[in-house]
């Protein structure tokens, strides 16, 4: 979270500070701020709010700087608090946590030293001001600084009097680009690419010092080191909104070509080394966040009912302090969008640690997950720029989908192909216009439950998620068997209900719930490829998706859940691509 930007060059450093950072700008948006070379002095400018609220800092003068946009993790979200952080002649972007702020700050205080913000970030800036004296050299300064922190950070550093930036990295992101208009730091490739330009992605522990000169490497003990620079295109930036009012809603339409683009994009699975991986694999474990944890709930679905592989799905957070049991010949899928999600790292590290195999399951090539796996799955998404994820989700499932069926075929089992679910996707999202007409009933609910059996709980759980996150409904994906448990208590005729039906051996039992919930004054709603059902008394209104193998379901009928969520979000006044309180990549603990 958080993203940081730094630039030194030709060109006039505040109009390339302030791009990159509105392309960062899903990392993190309650307040932002750039600090500016000019004149051996260092000029700041910060506001609390989105990038745009810098709008008085594009005029400024100045050849090199840094920029911050925030999501709040230490301190409130307000200007005081907002990066970038001065003291003394230091001047400091952060991106992390630093987990012994507090302790350091207390003998900075014991100093005499005065802070002026809430946040961990700004004692790292005390302490390379003290050792910048002492060293009158910052990359040595910074690294004296680094070497008394715990945690996670990216620092993009300036200092008065030096026409330099210094870059540390330790577990969180961080990009250094060469272009011939001069030299780069950013928290995501998207923020620097273009043409001509090429790119490193810091390792932990590694240093860069940007000068007129360019860019210098330096590994954890400031040796120099030289490092292979990959080409950058026009494509890896941020894309644009087109005719579409948000975000969110193109990257739903674009749910049918990113499964068609990811399904043509995977290795014959069946003739690659990955083929040994998985005859061999007897365990398969699975760790992801959020909607990631969501897909792999559904592939557990699937390799159970194909392959027949025992199949356990951790939310990664919980992996990394369960002292998990591994057992040999334990192949274990990580599953992230950004590839940089913190707690899916420290699990799938964790998880290499206990002797299993690592697969990374990412949407973007150069991230920290794939370069700490040992096999990688690309999605085929394109870039997803909306905090919620839509596409992403759909195209984890044509990867994971696919993978089973390799897991299968490697125990001579037979598996539906999934060749034809991005076709189906397309029929679904035409079918699926009408939940616009739906929101009314959300709009003024207390609490929504999504429903379903099986796979179809898959779905419910990340159809939940999404109204959350963007409409603040309090929402509850559930088991339609496990509600009249308890939870069945909570429904009444503010409480509008979602089931989503389509195994047919299952059918008839959630209809049960549906049937109770109904009883209790609940509207119903309906995702189902089963016209009878759409038809029942008890169903309010309805979207019927195409029929497909059922474990396979999920990425169907995720699709009316997620414009669901969108349009019940723009009725009740939120921005969609950017929810209150939450941030795209979420690159600390
Ligand atoms: C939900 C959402 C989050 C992410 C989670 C993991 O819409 O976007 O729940 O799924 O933070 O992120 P990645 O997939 O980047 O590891």
């Amino acid at each position: 979270m958080c993203g940081i930007v730094g630039y030194l060059g030709e060109e006039r450093a505040a109009p390339v500070l302030l791009d990159g950072l509105e392309k960062l700008e899903y990392r993190g948006y309650d307040s932002a701020g750039v600090a500016l070379w000019q004149d051996k002095k260092i000029a700041v400018v910060r506001r609390k709010g989105r990038v745009c609220e810098l709008v008085c800092a594009r005029s400024l003068a100045g050849n090199a700087g840094v920029g911050h946009t925030r999501w709040a993790t230490h301190g409130a979200p307000s200007e005081r608090n907002a990066h970038p952080h001065r003291f003394g002649a230091v001047c400091l972007v952060h991106n992390g946590i630093l987990e012994n702020a507090a302790a350091l700050k207390e003998e900075c205080l014991a100093r005499g030293e005065v802070f002026s913000s809430d946040t961990d970030s700004e004692v790292a800036a005390h302490l390379m001001n003290a050792f910048l004296a002492e060293e009158s050299d910052l990359l040595r300064a910074v690294k004296r600084a680094c070497e008394l922190l715990s945690g996670s950070y990216a620092f993009a550093v300036l200092a008065e009097g030096r026409e330099e930036i210094v870059c540390a990295r330790m577990h969180s992101p961080l990009v250094v680009a060469r272009g011939t208009d001069g030299v780069f730091a950013a928290s995501d490739l998207c923020a620097v690419a273009a043409e001509g330009r090429s790119a490193y992605v810091l390792e932990d522990g590694e240093f860069a010092r940007l000068t007129k000169e360019g860019a210098e490497l330096f590994d954890s003990a400031l040796r120099p080191v030289e490092r292979t620079f990959f080409a950058l295109a026009a494509q890896q930036a941020a894309p644009e909104k087109g005719s579409f009012a948000h975000f969110m809603r193109k990257e739903i339409e674009e749910v049918p070509s990113a499964i068609e683009n990811t399904l043509s994009g995977l290795p014959d699975l069946l003739n690659s080394h990955l083929y040994e991986v998985l005859c061999q694999t007897e365990y398969l474990h699975i760790v992801a966040c959020g909607t990631a944890y969501h897909s792999g709930l559904c592939m557990k679905a699937v390799v159970e009912k194909f392959a027949r592989v025992p199949t356990q799905v951790f939310v990664a957070s919980e992996y990394r302090y369960c002292d998990p049991i591994v057992p040999e010949h334990t192949l274990t899928v990580a599953i992230s969008q950004s590839g940089e999600t913190a707690d899916t790292l420290a699990a799938a590290q964790l998880a290499l640690e206990r002797g299993s195999r690592l697969l990374a399951v990412t949407n973007v090539e150069h991230s920290s997950l794939n370069r700490l796996a040992q096999h990688v799955l690309p999605t085929r998404a394109g870039r997803e720029v909306a905090v919620a994820a839509t596409k992403s989700f759909n195209a984890q499932l044509a990867v994971l989908y696919s993978l089973a069926a390799a897991l299968a075929a490697g125990r001579g089992r037979r598996v539906p192909s999934p060749a034809a679910l991005a076709v189906l996707a397309r029929e679904t999202l035409c079918a699926s216009g009408r939940v616009a007409a739906w929101t009314p009933y959300f709009q003024g609910a207390r609490s929504v439950f999504f429903l379903g059996r099986g796979a179809d709980r898959c779905a419910a759980l990340e159809g939940s998620l999404k109204l959350k996150e963007i409409s603040y409904l309090p929402s509850e994906g559930y088991a339609a068997g496990e509600l009249k448990h308890g939870t069945l208590a909570l429904v009444d005729g503010a409480t509008p209900v979602v089931a989503v039906i389509t195994d047919p051996q299952l059918a008839d039992k959630t209809m049960n719930a549906v049937h109770e919930v109904y009883a209790r004054g609940a509207a119903v709603f309906l995702v189902t490829p089963f016209e009878e059902l759409c038809a029942a008394q008890e169903v309010t209104a309805s979207v019927r998706i195409p029929r497909c193998e059922p474990a396979y379901s999920p990425i169907l009928s995720v699709i009316p859940l997620q414009l669901l969520a969108y349009h019940v979000s723009l009725a009740l006044g939120h921005d969609p691509d950017k929810p209150r309180n939450l941030a795209k990549s979420v690159t600390v603990e």
